[in-house]
């Protein structure tokens, strides 16, 4: 747990790192107040080895209801948004449980599932930024999670010190406040605990994608066995536009994932504007 410092300078509140191209500071608060970040670590993994973001269209299956579109994706599953680019998205929020996993049988473990939220990625297919939590499940079904935030393709950064676990409920609140700079915050909601990532320099987006995804994601090249999870809501969550649009679920287009061999593994189903479920089909 961190510790509340009840007087202490600005500087020794901020953790400073700065990479090849972006610049960020972070700082962190336990339920709403300033507390020492010196403990917050941020462990950098190459972006093309993670996460990258890899969605196609599978077996031409697609196709328009009156409100959602239905794709599918080799590894992603959940609801993607877009704007005009005359009105590009300013943030994009997400309130959701980290994934709880359990093995999906005839896959070997250890088996893996990462919920985030991102501007751009899909339309947008040069840069993403995104934050979220990716769960591991090994063979005799303990789990372990962690947080993350990326400026693809700049590195994956892991947020050691934001402790989580499965199924603790999770926000991810993302601001880009210009094509290159954003501010980041993503708080454990069961713990109190939120960590805030001011970055500068990050590539540069064009704002017209929004997305709420569980992702199966690429590690060296090779996608990672999907666990089974319990039903993963994103509830209250949506996204803003430059020009103060809400937007919401109501006509995002609606993401299955679906393997190699045509299996849907998991899809999401549609509740209202601001809420919708991702299910996992064993
Ligand atoms: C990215 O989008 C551009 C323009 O729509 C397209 O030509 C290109 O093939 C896409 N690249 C990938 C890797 O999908
Ligand atoms: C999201 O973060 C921004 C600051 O970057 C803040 O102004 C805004 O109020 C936050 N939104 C919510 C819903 O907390």
């Amino acid at each position: 747990m961190w510790s509340v410092v009840r007087s202490i300078s600005l500087a020794s509140l901020v953790a400073s790192t700065v990479t090849a191209q972006l610049s960020f500071v972070a700082s962190v608060k336990q339920d709403g107040k300033d507390v020492d970040a010196s403990s917050l670590n941020f462990v950098p993994i190459p972006p093309l080895g993670h996460r990258r973001h890899w969605t196609r269209p599978r077996r031409g299956e697609h196709r328009a209801t009156e409100r959602d579109v239905v794709s599918y994706s080799s590894n992603w599953c959940g609801a993607s948004q877009h704007t005009a680019e005359s009105d590009g998205f300013s943030n994009v929020l997400g309130y959701f449980t980290a994934p709880d996993l359990t093995l999906r049988p005839g896959t070997p473990a250890p088996q893996f599932a990462a919920a985030w939220v991102g501007i751009d990625g899909a339309e947008c297919n040069t840069t993403l930024l995104q934050a979220g939590v990716t769960t591991i499940v090994n063979s005799n079904g303990g789990q372990s999670a962690s947080a993350w935030w990326e400026w693809y393709p700049e590195a994956s950064f892991t947020i050691d010190g934001l402790k989580v676990k499965a199924g603790d409920w999770i926000s991810v609140n993302i601001t880009a406040k210009s094509e290159s700079s954003a501010v980041l915050i993503i708080e454990n909601k069961q713990s109190g605990t939120s960590v805030t990532m001011e970055v500068n320099n990050g590539p540069k987006l064009c704002r017209r994608d929004a997305e709420w995804i569980l992702e199966d994601f690429y590690e060296s090249g090779q996608q990672v066995a999907l666990a089974n999870f319990a039903d993963l809501w994103f509830v209250d969550s949506g996204a803003t536009t430059v020009g103060g649009k809400k937007v919401g679920f109501d006509g995002a287009a609606m993401v299955h994932m679906q393997n190699e061999d045509g299996k849907v593994l998991c899809s999401p189903e549609p509740y209202d504007n601001s809420n919708f479920v991702i299910v996992s089909q064993p």
